[in-house]
């Protein structure tokens, strides 16, 4: 099969075309290190089989964040260096994505005030942290100057969801000036953060963005504007595009409205819900004749599933979240036929309710059988 075959992208040479996506997983400690338990987590991944871990959205700026996996001063390098380190001892690879946000709250709607940037230069808001425009790219590159640092094989820019790169990418951004307006404005901090990146970085390393295909929100981008935002990113040079979905905040909540639940697509929404924004992202780049890999995501059931779509042409890498998040042997199970055996994700989301409530995510659904299992044994 083809998805069980190895891939190349730039310095990425991967034994497979399985990802496992981004997820926040509250497992970092207080201040944002990197725990034993974190690197358990993707240790078991990549024993199952993964040939590309991202890690979860890790962030650049100091912002005040509990358990939010940081990269943003060099005291964090070690620790996650050792768990770059563990992770390539199974012969898998891994990314990290790199998360800014700026302070959001129900008093400005859920809005980033993403028309108010750039403060002047050198200038702190109220909590010490510095947001102009000059910030937000200096703490991206020193980020990915410490990533390379670190270990880690490429890095991905979140630009999706509601975090502030994806604020400026999107269509709801009313800024006059030259970071608003088309696709070219809108997404030029996201261009000008990989240019810079790609000075410090050089020329073979991996510099990928993610982005939601659609946001789901009303006024927002859809798959009319995003494959220009993806061609845009491509010239400028990037390695891949991972395609998301919704996840913006405008609607009302914190991944609780439309936008929110279409990111992580819950039971009610049908396998590969998302596949269409992977295809028109992928078309979005052969037009220029660009053979940068795009990523698919959301509710992919099976490997069958992810090898019809790398038929297609339709994806180049098949990414999956929460089903490896209830069973870290997702893949192995259905290389050796044990599909019976594999604990399946039920789409529940209560992963993303602990998330939600800043507690560890789980996949509850796993642990509640493991300890009824348990209870069995002991009788
Ligand atoms: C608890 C939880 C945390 C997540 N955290 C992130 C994140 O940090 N960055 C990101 O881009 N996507 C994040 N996602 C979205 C996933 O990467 C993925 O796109 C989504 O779950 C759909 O894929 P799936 O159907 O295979 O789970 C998260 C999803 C869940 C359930």
């Amino acid at each position: 099969m083809k998805i069980l075959e190895p891939v190349k992208f730039k310095n990425l040479e991967l034994k497979n075309r399985l990802e496992w996506l981004p997820a926040v997983s509250l497992l970092a400690d207080e201040e944002g290190y990197v725990t034993d338990e974190l690197i358990a987590r993707h240790v078991a991944r990549a024993k199952g089989g993964f040939g590309l871990i991202d890690v979860e959205a890790t962030g650049v700026n100091a912002r005040k964040s509990p358990k939010l996996l940081r990269i943003s001063d060099d005291k964090f390098i070690p620790g996650l260096k050792k768990m770059t380190d563990a992770v390539h001892e199974y012969g898998c690879k891994m990314t990290v994505q790199l998360i800014h946000y700026v302070k959001q709250s129900v008093k400005t709607g859920w809005k980033y005030p993403i028309e108010d940037f750039p403060i002047a230069n050198g200038e702190v808001g109220k909590d010490g942290v510095e947001d102009s425009i000059a910030a937000i790219k200096r703490d991206f590159v020193a980020a990915a100057i410490r990533a390379k640092e670190a270990g880690f094989d490429g890095i991905e820019l979140h630009a999706a969801h509601g975090y502030t790169l994806s604020s400026f990418v999107s269509l709801l951004n009313k800024r006059k000036d030259q970071y608003g307006g088309n696709e070219e404005g809108r997404g030029r901090i996201v261009t000008e953060i990989i240019e810079e990146c790609r000075k410090v970085l050089g020329p073979d390393y991996c510099i990928g963005v993610r982005i939601s295909g659609e946001e789901f929100v009303i006024g927002g981008n859809t798959i009319k504007h995003t494959p220009k935002l993806g061609q845009l990113f491509a010239k400028a040079g990037a390695d891949f595009i991972s395609v998301s979905a919704g996840g913006k905040t405008e609607d009302g909540a914190w991944y609780k409205g439309y936008s929110g639940s279409r990111c992580m697509p819950p039971a009610n929404l049908p396998e590969g819900c998302h596949v269409y924004l992977a295809e028109a992202m992928k078309n979005g780049l052969r037009e220029i004749g660009s053979d940068v890999p795009v990523i698919v995501s959301g509710k992919i059931p099976s490997l069958e599933y992810g090898e019809d779509l790398l038929d297609k042409g339709i994806c180049d890498i098949v990414g999956v979240c929460r089903p490896a998040l209830a069973d870290p042997d997702w893949i192995t199970k259905q290389v050796e036929g044990r599909q019976k055996e594999i604990q399946k994700c039920v789409y529940c989301n209560l992963c993303l309710e602990a998330d939600q409530r800043h507690e560890p995510v789980i996949c509850y659904v796993a642990e509640a059988k493991k300890k009824a299992m348990a209870a069995k044994a002991a009788k």
